[in-house]
């Protein structure tokens, strides 16, 4: 059997498979189902100061071949995400990932400071939502960026990762990387949906989710290569400085493979969750073994990063 256990931020993880931020993963009951899963972490909802309904429905959406949503930050407020950790590290042994979206810079500052006091492993840091109304994409204002994570790394005493969202230009690249390098920064996780997206269904003549006129992130096979590219980019910038987590279009263990070659740590499961529910943990996890048997690879950091790019 290939070992693909990992460590990520400092935590040891059983295998390098887990459940990204986002699906189902809003209340204890979704929680203790990813818990009793085979993901290799229980990450949970991005959270924000106060409880959110989010935004009207429909705003989920499964399309052939991925997922568009604008669900508007449904969650709990912190202060519930932080009795979840207590509750599910007294019951299970995997590491939790509380995400954190604050919505001001000032709620982002207060939610990691109570979150010290938590039971969870890891925070990262989400500032990449694309669907909250009135609210531009944080991950995009690069000062915003710059100040937000100065502040935040003064305050959080838990590992931090953040979750970007995806940039296009190589110029963007150089610019988020130097931020990263500028705080303690444990890992990039890319990538965030696709933003503002726009699904048109023909034959009602009618967008396909309800808030901003249809507009949403989209997830799934349509951005495995933009999240290959985002991965990649920011492992030729930053090389072994800060870790990978490859998100964003992986539904199978030779998915999961390519974004190890381009040199993620580890792999966080969406739309395909929100799909083909939980078992798709342990599937990908199978799939994943059997491929690096079939090329003899040990473990994954055999291969991790080993791209080859044509002379
Ligand atoms: C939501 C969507 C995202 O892509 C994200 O990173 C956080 C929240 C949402 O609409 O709930």
């Amino acid at each position: 059997m290939a070992d693909i256990s990992a460590e990520l931020a400092g935590i040891k993880f059983e295998t390098c498979v887990f459940n990204a931020a986002g699906p189902k993963d809003v209340t204890l009951d979704e929680l203790e189902v990813i818990a009793k899963s085979s993901s290799s972490a229980i990450t949970m909802k991005s959270c924000t100061l106060e409880p959110r309904q989010g935004n009207p429905e429909p705003r989920y959406y499964d399309l052939p071949e991925g997922s568009i949503n604008s669900m508007g930050l449904p969650n709990l407020g912190y202060k519930e995400y932080i009795r979840f950790t207590h509750l599910l590290k007294s019951k299970y042994k995997k590491p939790i990932v509380a995400s954190i979206s604050g919505l001001k810079f000032e709620d982002n500052i207060t939610i990691f400071n109570a979150f010290n006091e938590s039971n969870t492993d890891i925070i990262e840091f989400n500032p990449g939502s694309p669907n909250t109304i009135g609210k531009p994409t944080m991950g995009y204002d690069f000062e915003y960026l710059d100040n937000s994570l100065r502040e935040i790394a003064k305050v959080c005493k838990k590992p931090l990762g953040i979750k970007l969202p995806p940039y296009f230009d190589f110029v963007h690249f150089e610019q988020v990387a130097e931020i990263i390098k500028r705080h303690k920064v444990l890992y990039i996780c890319s990538i965030n949906s696709i933003g503002n997206a726009l699904v048109v269904d023909p034959e009602r003549e009618s967008v396909v989710i309800k808030p901003k006129g249809g507009f949403g992130g989209l997830g799934g096979k349509y951005i495995k290569y933009t999240s290959l590219a985002n991965v990649r980019k920011f492992y030729e910038l930053l090389g072994d400085r800060v870790q990978l987590v490859g998100c964003g279009g992986v539904y199978s263990g030779t998915d999961a493979f390519e974004f190890i070659l381009a040199g993620a740590t580890a792999i966080q499961l969406g739309t395909v969750y929100m799909q083909e529910g939980p078992s798709c943990f342990k599937r990908i996890q199978n799939e994943l073994m059997a491929y690096m048997k079939n090329k003899g690879y040990e473990s994954i950091e055999d291969f991790r990063g080993q791209l080859k790019t044509i002379d």
